[in-house]
């Protein structure tokens, strides 16, 4: 996995580094001579992934008492939102198109910019949850 998608949380990691491989096969059912079905089947993986990723991350937040949990998870509701529409497009033959950038684009966002927030957060106020 990219460095920069590396927060500092291990479980977090784990799932970014998952859900980094199912977005990298969403690329390449994309570009190839694929029927809708797989690419639906690949956002509906995509989608429970982060449903339970984004539950997991709100968790902690909630425990260390996080001050951008509600910034934070409106950030990952807009994401679900928008892969549940993409999901919609996929089964109906609807546009697709520059859907595989939107989908990285957002979640880079979200792991590299919010993510890493919260993680100094961990770092600098919770010391023994990192291990
Ligand atoms: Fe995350
Ligand atoms: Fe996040």
């Amino acid at each position: 996995m990219d460095e920069k998608y590396c927060i500092g949380i291990q479980e977090l990691d784990t799932q970014h580094e998952e859900i980094d491989q199912v977005i990298t096969t969403l690329f390449d059912a994309l570009g190839g001579e694929e029927s809708r079905e797989p690419v639906h089947s690949i956002l509906v993986r995509l989608y429970e992934l982060l449903r339970f990723h984004f539950s997991v991350e709100e968790s902690v937040m909630e425990i260390v008492s996080y001050p951008f949990v509600l910034e934070h998870r409106s950030a990952h509701r807009t994401i679900l939102q928008r892969l549940d529409e993409l999901k919609d497009a996929s089964l109906k033959n609807g546009d697709l198109d520059g859907m595989d950038k939107s989908v990285r684009k957002m979640l880079a966002l979200d792991i590299v910019k919010h993510d890493r927030v919260f993680a100094e957060f961990v770092r600098t106020h919770c010391e023994s949850l990192m291990h």
